[in-house]
């Protein structure tokens, strides 16, 4: 093994994994989905995914990178070999790359907004500003490409001197104050709402189930979701797992992380569609709806500028404590695979996802609806990327469910859960069962209808193709029972 170390604290890794979990994924991309999604039935489809899907891929996701000790690359490398199972699950590894790749593209561009609220509340320049003033105020910074290059490249360089000096893990202090602190601001925001919004016809949007509101599309959105906010199927959670103590409980911590950020998508979109019933605004006028409706409020609350500058500023530190969980995985296995240094790692990854992110840059201005790039490819360069990490998420996590569910053995599990054999034996149906049978569900009624022939053949090759190597890579020489 390479000499990975642990962390000593036993609540670390939980800090870390809500750090990693809660995000933009819950403050910004929850919201947009569910108000593009019209409400109550994205969110069932997506808390059906957290618990009966995300929790028990979370716990899978865990143990892989707790037994294996390394990356997620190099760890499902040496989980094979020491299971008798092919090379081939190593895909695992590689498709969590590209994910991670994916995401921090976009995911820092996104944050870059954030720089852009924060000094806009900082220097009270939203002070009594009204919706039509906000929301033209957005329009103008999206179509700035230079300005949200210039933010997309603060927030990245930021995400990687932090993972790059190594001090990632002595962020910890920081984020045991800037947790709990976004979390009440958030409470703060939505006791405004209720006040001044309508808290009433938000939580009848929002939890009024009705399945048949949901587009196809939105089911492979809200089961891409579910993956996404708990940093689900793609090595970030694996790569925390390797620093996790053999002692510390893993499905007490998983339901903890769980339910943490739950909780917080929950309050962030209770008290953003209460401000948008409020002020008579739009709840499918996507990515922009988190950033033209908080600063409404913070534009009239007394001490608005101020409380909303402290907001932002959180919610930048939730982005980057998520955002280095995107770099962790793919730097750790470039170091270990190819002798690099951290740093060198590091730059590798961050330049290349900074490139990919102009694509989302430009897919707000110049290749933005309208344009000839999305006359060709029918989406914008963005909203493909979305789509892609919809899938490969979800196709990550099936893989995780299956190696964890049918490769490892009973006593290994055991002595990970360490707990009762009942509780075994559900988590394990449902890694064998449930969570494959679910994702494979959602890819099968939604992938023939998206997006001509590129995606569903592309969708239908990796299950066909999951499914029939799972079975041929699990089979193992007679004596390793
Ligand atoms: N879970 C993070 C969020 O909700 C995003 C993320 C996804 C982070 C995947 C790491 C891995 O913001």
């Amino acid at each position: 093994m390479s000499g990975h170390n642990v962390w000593t604290h036993k609540g670390t890794f939980l800090l870390a994994a809500v750090g990693s979990a809660v995000g933009l994924g819950n403050l910004w991309r929850f919201p947009y989905l569910t108000g593009e999604n019209g409400g109550g039935a994205f969110i069932l489809v997506y808390a059906l995914t957290i618990f009966a899907v995300g929790i028990p891929i979370l716990i899978a996701e865990i143990m892989l990178g707790r037994t294996s000790r390394q990356s997620p690359i190099m760890g499902m490398r040496h989980l094979t070999k020491t299971h008798g199972t092919s090379r081939a699950w190593e895909t695992i590894g590689w498709l969590g790359a590209a994910s991670a790749f994916l995401i921090l593209s976009f995911y820092s561009v996104i944050a870059g907004w954030a720089i852009h609220y924060t000094w806009l509340m900082l220097t009270g320049s939203l002070v009594g500003a009204d919706a039509q003033t906000i929301s033209t105020g957005f329009d103008a910074l999206l179509a700035a490409p230079g300005l949200m290059t210039l933010y997309h490249t603060l927030f990245i360089a930021a995400s990687a001197l932090i993972v790059g000096m190594g001090i990632h893990k002595g962020i910890e202090s920081g984020l045991r104050i800037m947790m709990p602190a976004l979390f009440v601001i958030l409470l703060v925001v939505l006791a405004y709402g209720v006040i001044n919004g309508d808290i009433g016809a938000a939580a009848s949007f929002l939890f009024t189930f009705n399945i048949a509101d949901l587009s196809l599309e939105g089911w492979l959105q809200a089961m891409g979701q579910s993956f996404f906010t708990l940093s689900l199927g793609m090595g970030a959670i694996m790569a925390y797992g390797a620093y996790m103590p053999s002692n510390v409980s893993l499905t007490r911590t998983a339901f903890a992380v769980a339910i943490v950020d739950t909780a917080v998508a929950m309050v962030a979109g209770l008290a953003i569609f209460a401000l948008v019933f409020g002020a008579g605004l739009e709840t499918g006028q996507g990515p922009g709806l988190m950033f033209v409706t908080l600063p409404l409020a913070f534009a009239e609350m007394p001490f608005g500028a101020l409380v909303g500058g402290v907001f932002f500023i959180l919610v930048l530190g939730a982005a980057i404590s998520s955002s280095i969980s995107l770099i962790e995985p793919v730097a750790a296995f470039l170091v270990e695979r190819f002798d690099m240094t951290r740093p060198q790692a590091v730059t590798i990854m961050v330049i290349a996802a900074w490139a990919m992110g102009l694509l989302t840059v430009v897919s707000f201005n110049l290749w933005a609806e309208g344009t000839i790039f999305h006359t060709l490819f029918g989406r914008t360069a963005f909203d493909f990327i979305e789509l892609l990490t919809n899938i490969f998420m979800p196709v990550g996590g099936l893989l995780i469910a299956l190696f964890a569910g049918w490769a490892l053995t009973q006593s290994e599990v055991m002595k990970e859960l360490g707990s009762s054999v009942a509780w075994f034996k559900l988590w394990r149906f449902l890694v064998r069962f449930v969570a494959p049978a679910a994702v494979a569900f959602v890819f099968l009624r939604t992938l023939p209808q998206v997006e001509g022939y590129l995606i569903p053949t592309l969708g239908a090759l990796l299950i066909i193709g999951a499914f029939a190597a799972s079975q041929r890579w699990l089979k193992k020489p007679r004596q390793t029972t």
